[in-house]
């Protein structure tokens, strides 16, 4: 028998908050807006303090983070997005640094705990089942430990399949909204984004399977893909970048070995078309983050291709993708997860891919890492490296070698500068290297 609906308004539902209590909310543009506004109106009240909340990136405000907020609620991100950068930044919210893959393992673990999951979903079809949407992740896993769970229904949430749909009795708590999706925003590949992603697509073979990180790369890379066959997608998110290529036939899952004909993935980031894509779309399997980013599941399709990006990369291959020196712009994300999941599938790349200089001219290319500085990925783990001056590889290659081959590869006006660093760290060996 299906359970009955009944729906309260967000005041009555965020009454179930107790001080103290650890809350999650659904990630990217499934964050529960209405619920938050009503967290926050119990905030000003002072009815609350030492609320814990939880999320991986989400579209739109973060107001709990605010200096206001000190002492009622304190966000400790999973990754930190751009509503929440600045906050992180000054210490009114903090980061929580985890692999993606283990962010569902931190609850159902219980080393963090759920109280309260705050999620939005989709109007409950005819067998009593409401869909996630576009947040799988680590939402799933806070609603199977929550004492409570609080969902959105909102008819413009898409309806995804996979783990994404859970039937209604894993709801407590239901509150009608039906604003639209944020949608994210994406400005369209300049030259240089252009050049990465011609020098990725390069590395790109037929049949291989996808992952595209975060950032301006992923779809400057799928850009290049028009002329592609079988190509398959196992990742954490995809955004409108993988649209053309379905369509196009490009991208149809077909040389898979597990989830064959399937685009798999945990969350996803784009405009309301993204959104309609996914929508009823049983080519599109949302699952579970511990099941997208398990290294050994990854690695189980052949000629796995993970292309994420970095802010800063020494001349040994250590990635740096989460912070600034010591001030943090992201988080780990599932860069190591893809990464290593790559390098042990079959004809697998682990690609990391970023212009040889920032905007504003400075090389990410340098000889050490700026202290405070987070290796995402270690020099172990890296093996492909591209800019828009080429691509090489680093696996297997001592530092000598890799310090010779990322100078060849950086911005020409600062490659004088990095090769006498590197003549400094190795020694007069170092200009007999070849590369
Ligand atoms: N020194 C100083 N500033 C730097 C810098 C450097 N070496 N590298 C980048 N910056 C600045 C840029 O100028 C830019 O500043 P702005 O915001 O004022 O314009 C900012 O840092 C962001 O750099 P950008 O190159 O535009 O980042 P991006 O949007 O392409 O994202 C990552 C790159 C690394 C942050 C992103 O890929 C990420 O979060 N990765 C970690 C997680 C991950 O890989 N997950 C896997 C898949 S989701």
């Amino acid at each position: 028998m299906q359970k009955e609906i009944r729906f309260v308004t967000a005041d009555e539902a965020v009454k179930v908050v107790k001080s103290g209590d650890h809350i999650h909310f659904s990630s990217v543009a499934s964050a529960p807006k209405v619920l938050i506004d009503a967290l926050c109106r119990r905030g000003d009240a002072g009815e609350l303090k030492d609320v814990k909340i939880h999320h991986l990136h989400t579209e739109g405000a973060a107001p709990y983070t605010d200096e206001k907020y000190e002492g009622i609620f304190f966000h400790q991100a999973f990754f930190v997005g751009g509503n929440v950068r600045k906050n992180v930044q000054a210490g009114y919210a903090d980061y929580i640094p985890i692999f993606l893959s283990e962010t569902q393992k931190l609850y159902r673990s219980g080393v963090l705990p759920c109280d309260v999951a705050m999620i939005q979903v989709s109007t409950p079809d005819k067998h009593g089942y409401v869909s996630l949407g576009t947040s799988v992740d680590a939402t799933l896993a806070a609603i199977e430990c929550a004492r409570c769970v609080i969902a959105v229904v909102n008819k413009n949430v898409p309806r995804a399949w996979g783990d994404a749909m859970i039937p209604v009795s894993m709801i407590d708590m239901f509150v009608e909204d039906n604003n639209l999706l944020e949608p994210a925003h994406f400005s369209e590949p300049d030259e240089i984004e252009t050049a990465i992603g011609k020098n990725c697509a390069a590395l790109i073979e037929d049949g291989a399977t996808l992952q595209m990180g975060i950032g301006a790369i992923p779809n400057a890379v799928l850009a290049q893909l028009g002329n592609h066959k079988n190509l398959g997608i196992h990742t954490e998110m995809f955004a409108d970048g993988v649209l053309p290529l379905v369509e196009k036939g490009v991208i149809n899952g077909a040389a898979k070995t597990i989830d064959k004909g399937k685009m798999v993935s945990t969350f996803l980031m784009g405009s309301q078309q993204c959104y309609d894509f996914i929508d009823d779309n049983p080519m599109v399997l949302m699952k579970d983050v511990g099941y997208t980013n398990d290294p050994f599941i990854i690695a189980k399709n052949p000629k796995v291709t993970a292309i994420n990006s970095a802010l800063q990369v020494d001349l040994t291959g250590q990635v740096c993708a989460d912070s600034l020196g010591t001030k943090f712009y992201s988080g780990v994300g599932g860069q190591i997860d893809f990464v290593y999941g790559a390098s042990m599938s079959e004809g697998g790349k682990a690609i990391i891919a970023m212009p040889s200089v920032t905007k504003k001219g400075i090389s990410k290319i340098a000889p050490v890492l700026t202290p405070g500085a987070g290796v995402v990925t270690t020099r172990n783990h890296i093996h492909w490296f591209v800019t828009e001056y080429g691509a090489v590889n680093l696996y297997g290659k001592s530092l000598q070698e890799r310090a010779k081959l990322m100078i060849s590869i950086a911005h020409p006006e600062y490659r004088e500068e990095l090769d006498r660093a590197a003549f400094e760290r190795f020694g007069p060996h170092f200009h007999f290297v070849a590369k």
